[in-house]
């Protein structure tokens, strides 16, 4: 045993930093499904280990529960981003994978328009960081292939679309964080054609779900638009139930002010569609913890030996 928990150690000291940083090309319903085919490829992590996670960054304001959500985010100065973290060393692989998100010069989804779709790399440090040339680096070849290289400036808070123009705003993580989206937005169908995701995909909501990897946001609309038919305890702690249940009926007063706000609608391709759609309520079969979970109890057990 003490031999196991040595080895266990020293595997976790060896192991390399990882890094938290975000993603942002549009809308962010097609970013988070690239980056978690990005996390397959490049680190090999399967369903228990996968992480992307929609959110929002980038802007200097926050509502009064210290958030932002889909219903404020644009008014608050924030873009759409997809967070995540990786090794070190996996940055530029990941960077790749970033450029491979844009034709030419725009986000693919070019009608979502305003700097709440603004192109934006999150990375600690921001431009400080040497992650900044490693990204820089990681379009090498698509620069060359095309003729021009993005610029990487540094984000201020708040900062104008990028639509049309070579340039990515550059986050300090530790400036702008992270605030992840509610949990309806996760793991979501795109709207664009090919967007039509595996159920694989849309079923990782259940198991994000189920082991806790992503949080019931304070935001209004958590739980209203729950098509997994999770019930909505004080908007916090919820209960996934087997069966669809009915969703609340009722839209208190700030969910009627999200819906007649026009910069909170969704785009006009997607309005009064997916969201509304019963899915798949099935929970994935548990039971037994995932890798990625035993192996962070067991470093809690490890440590407790020394
Ligand atoms: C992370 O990668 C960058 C760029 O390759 C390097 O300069 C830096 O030292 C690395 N940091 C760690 C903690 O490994
Ligand atoms: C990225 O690389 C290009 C080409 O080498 C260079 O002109 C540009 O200044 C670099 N940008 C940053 C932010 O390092
Ligand atoms: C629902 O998802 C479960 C796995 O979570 C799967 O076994 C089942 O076949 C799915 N049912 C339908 C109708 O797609």
């Amino acid at each position: 045993m003490r031999r196991f928990v040595a080895a266990l150690l020293l595997a976790a000291a060896s192991a390399e930093e990882e890094v938290r940083i975000y993603f942002g090309c549009g809308c962010f319903w097609h970013v988070q499904h690239e980056l978690i085919k990005g996390e397959s490829t490049i680190l090999g992590r399967t369903a228990s280990c996968y992480q992307s996670l929609t959110g929002y960054a980038g802007g200097t304001q926050l509502n009064a529960k210290g958030h932002t959500c889909y219903g404020d985010y644009t008014g608050l100065g924030h873009t759409e981003v997809v967070g995540l973290s990786v090794p070190n060393s996996s940055v530029a692989a990941f960077g790749a994978e970033f450029w491979k998100l844009f034709v030419g010069q725009d986000r693919v989804d070019t009608m979502d328009r305003g700097p709440a779709y603004r192109a934006a790399i999150g990375v600690p440090g921001g431009m400080a960081s040497e992650l900044v040339a490693v990204i820089n680096r990681s379009q090498a070849s698509r620069a060359a292939r095309d003729g021009w290289w993005f610029r990487l400036e540094a984000g201020e808070g708040n900062d104008p679309d990028t639509l049309g123009k070579p340039l990515v705003w550059v986050y300090d993580t530790n400036k702008y964080p992270f605030y992840q989206a509610e949990r309806y937005h996760q793991f979501h169908d795109d709207f664009l054609p090919g967007g039509d995701y595996d159920a694989t995909y849309n079923q990782l909501y259940s198991l994000f779900d189920s082991e806790e990897r992503m949080k019931a946001t304070s935001c209004p609309k958590e739980c209203v638009n729950n098509y997994l038919g999770v019930q909505c305890i004080d908007n916090k702690a919820s209960v996934p139930s087997p069966a669809p249940s009915t969703p609340p009926t009722t839209v208190g007063s700030q969910d009627q002010a999200i819906a007649a706000s026009p910069l909170t609608s969704p785009s006009p391709t997607t309005s009064g569609s997916k969201d509304d759609q019963p899915r798949n309520t099935s929970r994935p079969v548990s039971g037994t913890p995932s890798q990625c979970v035993l192996l962070v109890k067991l470093l809690l057990v490890a440590k407790l030996f020394f």
